[in-house]
């Protein structure tokens, strides 16, 4: 018998994703792989009255160390519990998840939410490990998100160079047949900060999305690969000495465009590091005499803390929307 997710005080998808679908907005899905990050994302999303899905991929688990992920998590529970606003919702979820044995060990170690990557696979291949998965969360009320597509980029270990978008009518047989909960579907986006070369436009497969919806009115559809990239992040990295040339990402209008419709859960890590990374940058260059890295990891938190708020508010529409989910 392994922990629970309740016992921990975090919560699944379930309502998060009912609300966002019948608001037209999304929950934000943050990736963390530190105590930093993890603050950030938390104090971001409280002072914002969002709900949060914190997502930790199986190299992010391997580095941070399983029993800190966990108990992190617990800690994130216990902020939100002794906010002065009250608490908003915390679900706990791996990200890209590749065998049914990561799946499980995650799911018994008081995940809420797992997500079963089996998009690189033959689609019936990619059936028998999602549905296995589901067969094993669901009976624990655990939520489970499968994927069907693949986006371009590098996938924790698995990278691809191409994308193939997601065939609508493929979708709904996969639904039907692994009884997901979610399904991150792939329109255009693209993992990591090198999603379009320059001179190209970036464009979302909105009329793909469309298609899934009018098939599924109910189904939470998943964006990956959604980081926006900013440009002043990109711009002040390499100002200060980093060498990130030719980072484009996916522009805020399209991520809102699919928020308004069926995209209830949004993904977004590389975001996260560009802040962080020009936030060091900028306190070693600013305060080159530092050494206590509470100083500078605190710059990057803060820096992290606004983005946070930003995409909330601006981007997702998660802003103030704690409470409509029951
Ligand atoms: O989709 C992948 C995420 O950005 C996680 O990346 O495997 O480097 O932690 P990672
Ligand atoms: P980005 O690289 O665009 O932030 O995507 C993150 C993601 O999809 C995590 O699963
Ligand atoms: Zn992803």
């Amino acid at each position: 018998m392994g922990i629970r997710y309740g016992d921990l005080g975090l919560v699944n998808t379930k309502k998060m994703f009912a609300a966002a679908l019948r608001g037209g907005w999304a929950v934000p899905a943050y990736n963390f792989n530190n105590l930093e990050q993890l603050r950030a994302i938390v104090l971001g999303c409280l002072e914002t009255r969002s709900p949060v899905i914190l997502q930790v991929s199986s190299s992010a688990r391997k580095y941070a160390g399983a029993p800190f992920v966990r108990h992190l998590a617990q800690a994130a529970v216990e902020l939100a519990a002794s906010h002065e606003a009250g608490p908003v919702p915390i679900a706990l979820h791996l990200d890209h998840g590749a065998t049914f044995v990561l799946a499980k060990e995650c799911i018994d170690d008081g995940f809420s939410s797992v997500m079963i990557d089996g998009s690189a696979l033959p689609f019936e291949e990619n059936i028998a490990l999602t549905k296995k998965v589901v067969d094993y969360a669901h009976p624990l009320d655990v939520t489970v998100e499968g994927e069907l597509g693949v986006l371009a980029g590098v996938e924790d270990e698995v990278s691809h160079e191409l994308s193939h978008y997601t065939d609508p009518e493929e979708a709904e047989e996969f639904v039907r047949l692994t009884g997901v909960d979610s399904l991150a579907i792939s329109i255009g986006t693209s993992h990591g900060a090198y999603k379009f070369k320059p001179g190209q436009k970036p464009q979302l497969r909105l009329d793909i999305l469309e298609d899934v919806a009018k098939r599924m009115p109910d189904l939470p559809v998943v964006l990956h690969g959604a980081s926006s990239v900013p440009r002043e992040y990109v711009e002040e990295i390499n100002r200060l000495g980093g060498s990130l040339k030719e980072a484009i990402g996916i522009p805020e209008d399209q991520i809102r465009r699919a928020v308004s419709g069926a995209v209830c859960k949004v993904n977004i890590d590389s975001d996260g590091r560009l802040a962080f990374t020009a936030a060091l940058r900028r306190s070693f260059t600013e305060e080159p005499g530092v050494f206590d890295p509470r100083k500078y990891l605190g710059a990057a938190m803060e820096t992290v803390k606004a983005l946070v708020m930003d995409k909330n508010t601006e981007v997702l529409g998660s802003s103030g929307r704690a409470q409509e989910v029951g």
